[in-house]
C-alpha cells in the first residue's frame, strides 16, 4: 500500500513565501522559519513525489529526463500571498526568473506587475499578452533599441541607471505622453547570498551612488526633462536575502533622500521600489523570508519615516522572482553513471547538469535531491550529484543523503528548481535545455518544449 505523506516536513505548508501562523505585528525580529524546499502540496508515496496531482517520475515517462515540472498552483498561491501580505503595494514578478508564456498569464491573472530587463523579455512579454502599462522596465545597460521599442509599448515605468540613459531615454519619449521613471539607487546596503548578486552596495555596476551625490543629481537631470516623469525611486539590494532588516535600513536611507528632493524640487514623487530579492529554503531547514513579518516592518517604517520626514508616503513596490516561482519548481534526472572514489566519496551523474543549472558552479549554491521512482529503503549514503558535462566543477548538490544502492535508471528529484535555472540555461555541449512541463489537478501540459539537435542545426548557418 502506498503511504502518502506530505513532502514538507518542516516549516510552512502554506504555498506562500514562509509565513507564520500569527498575524503581525509581532514582538522582537524572529528567527527566519525554517522552511521545506518542496512545493506546499507535494506528497512522498512510497515510490514517487506526487506534485499538482501527477507523479514525477509517471512525468518522466511521459516527458523524458531531463525534465522541469512547474506547479501552477504553487505560482499562483504565492502570487496571491503577496497580495494578501501588502495589499497597498505593487507586487511586480521578476522575469528574469523564469519567463513563458503560461507563467505571464498566471501572474497577469493574479494582478502582479512584471519587471523586464531586455527588450527580449519585454517583447515577449507583451506578444504574450502581458498589459504594458503594468510592466517595469529595467537594465544597466539598454540599448537605444530597447528603449524605444519600451516607449512605443507604452511600458508602465522604465527605471533609469545611467546619465547617458536619462538623456536617451527623453529624446524618444514622446512630448504628448512624459514617461514615468524610477531612478535606481544605491543605498549603501548589503545583503544576499552571494558577491556577484549584491546589487545594494558601491562599487558594483547597478544604480545611481547616494553617497556621490550622483542619484541626487540623475534625480535632478529627470525633472529638468519635460518627457519624463519621476514616478519614484528604485534599489535592488540583492538577491536570496532571508532577513527584512536590509530592507528597513534601505526605507531609512531612501526616505530622506525623497524628503531631499521635495526640498530641493519642490516634487514629492508617488513611488517607492525596493526590487525583490526575497529569499527561499532550498534545503529541508534553511530559513526562509518571512514575508508577513517583512510586510508589517517594512509598511511601519516607511510610515515612521515619512511622518518623521514630512512626507506622503509613498506607494510601495516589490519585485520579487525567486520567491514566486523558485519552489514551484522541480528538475527531474535520470542517473547514468555512480562511481566511487578511493577515498570513499560517491560521485551519481545525472543526463543534465550546469547547461541546465549553473547556480552551483557560479554562486556555490545549495540543493537537496531525493530518488524517486522506486522505493527507497535501505542505508542511506552521502552522495555527490553531479552533471554530464565536461567540466569537474559540474556538480548539482555538492552533497546528499541517497540510497546505498543508488544506480544508472534511478531518477532524481531537484527542488526550487523553478527560478534561474532554465532562464540561465545555456547550450554547452549541445545538449539542449530540458522542457519545462506545467501540472495542476492532476493533468500535465508542455510548456516550453526541449531544445533540439535542430534548433542548433538552424542557428548554424555558415560554411
Ligand atoms: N528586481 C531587480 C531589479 C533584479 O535585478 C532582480 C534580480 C529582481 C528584482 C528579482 O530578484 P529575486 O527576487 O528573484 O531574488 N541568478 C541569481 C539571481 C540574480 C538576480 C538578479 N536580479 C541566482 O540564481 O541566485
Amino acid at each position: 500500500m502506498l503511504t502518502k505523506r506530505a513532502v514538507a516536513t518542516t516549516g510552512t505548508t502554506s504555498g506562500a513565501a514562509a509565513a507564520p501562523a500569527a498575524a503581525p505585528p509581532r514582538p522582537g525580529p524572529p528567527a527566519a522559519p525554517a522552511g521545506s524546499p518542496w512545493p506546499a502540496g507535494a506528497l512522498r508515496t512510497a515510490a514517487d513525489i506526487v506534485v499538482g496531482g501527477v507523479g514525477l517520475a509517471d512525468l518522466a515517462v511521459q516527458y523524458h529526463p531531463p525534465l522541469y515540472v512547474l506547479d501552477e498552483a504553487e505560482v499562483r498561491a504565492r502570487c496571491r500571498s503577496y497580495r494578501r501580505a501588502l495589499p497597498g503595494a505593487e507586487v511586480v514578478y521578476a522575469a528574469k526568473a523564469l519567463l513563458c508564456g503560461a507563467l505571464v498569464e498566471w501572474v497577469e491573472q493574479e494582478g502582479l506587475g512584471l519587471d523586464v530587463c531586455s527588450g527580449g523579455e519585454l517583447e515577449h512579454a507583451v506578444t504574450c499578452g502581458f498589459p504594458p502599462e503594468r510592466i517595469v522596465m529595467h537594465g544597466n545597460a539598454k540599448s537605444p533599441e530597447e528603449l524605444a521599442s519600451a516607449v512605443r509599448l507604452g511600458v508602465g515605468r522604465i527605471v533609469v541607471d545611467s546619465f547617458p540613459e536619462i538623456a536617451r531615454l527623453a529624446a524618444l519619449a514622446d512630448p504628448e505622453r512624459p514617461q514615468q521613471v524610477l531612478v535606481r539607487v544605491v543605498p549603501g546596503v548589503s545583503a544576499g547570498h552571494h558577491a556577484a548578486v549584491r546589487t545594494g552596495v558601491e562599487e558594483q555596476k547597478f544604480g545611481f551612488s547616494m553617497a556621490s551625490g550622483d542619484a541626487a543629481d540623475a534625480v535632478a537631470r529627470v525633472l529638468n526633462q519635460p518627457r519624463l516623469r519621476l514616478a519614484g525611486l528604485h534599489c535592488h539590494l540583492g538577491s536570496q536575502i532571508t532577513e527584512t532588516a536590509p530592507y528597513l535600513l534601505a526605507v531609512d536611507r531612501l526616505v530622506p533622500l525623497l524628503a531631499e528632493i521635495r526640498d530641493r524640487h519642490g516634487v514629492e514623487p508617488p513611488e517607492l521600489d525596493l526590487g525583490g530579492g526575497h529569499g527561499v529554503p532550498y534545503r529541508p531547514g534553511d530559513p526562509a523570508f518571512d514575508l508577513r513579518w517583512f510586510a508589517a516592518q517594512v509598511t511601519d517604517r516607511l510610515a515612521d519615516q515619512c511622518v518623521r520626514h514630512g512626507l506622503r508616503v509613498p506607494r510601495l513596490l516589490v519585485e520579487p522572482g525567486r520567491a514566486i516561482v523558485g519552489p514551484a519548481g522541480v528538475a527531474v534526472y535520470r542517473v547514468l553513471a555512480v562511481k566511487h572514489t578511493l577515498s570513499g566519496r560517491t560521485f551519481v551523474a545525472v543526463d543534465g547538469g550546469m547547461s541546465d543549472n549553473p547556480r552551483p558552479a557560479l554562486y556555490d549554491a545549495g540543493y537537496t535531491a531525493a530518488l524517486i521512482g522506486r522505493p527507497a529503503e535501505g542505508p542511506l549514503t552521502d552522495a555527490c550529484v553531479v552533471g554530464r558535462h565536461c567540466e569537474a566543477g559540474d556538480v548539482l548538490v555538492p552533497q546528499v543523503e541517497l540510497p546505498a544502492d543508488v544506480r544508472p535508471g534511478d531518477l532524481l528529484a531537484v527542488p526550487v528548481a523553478g527560478a534561474y535555472h532554465l532562464s540561465m540555461a545555456s547550450g554547452y555541449n549541445l545538449v539542449g535545455r530540458p522542457p519545462l512541463v506545467a501540472v495542476r489537478d492532476g493533468a500535465a501540459r508542455l510548456l516550453l518544449r526541449r531544445e533540439t539537435l535542430d534548433d542548433f542545426r538552424r542557428r548554424d548557418v555558415g560554411r
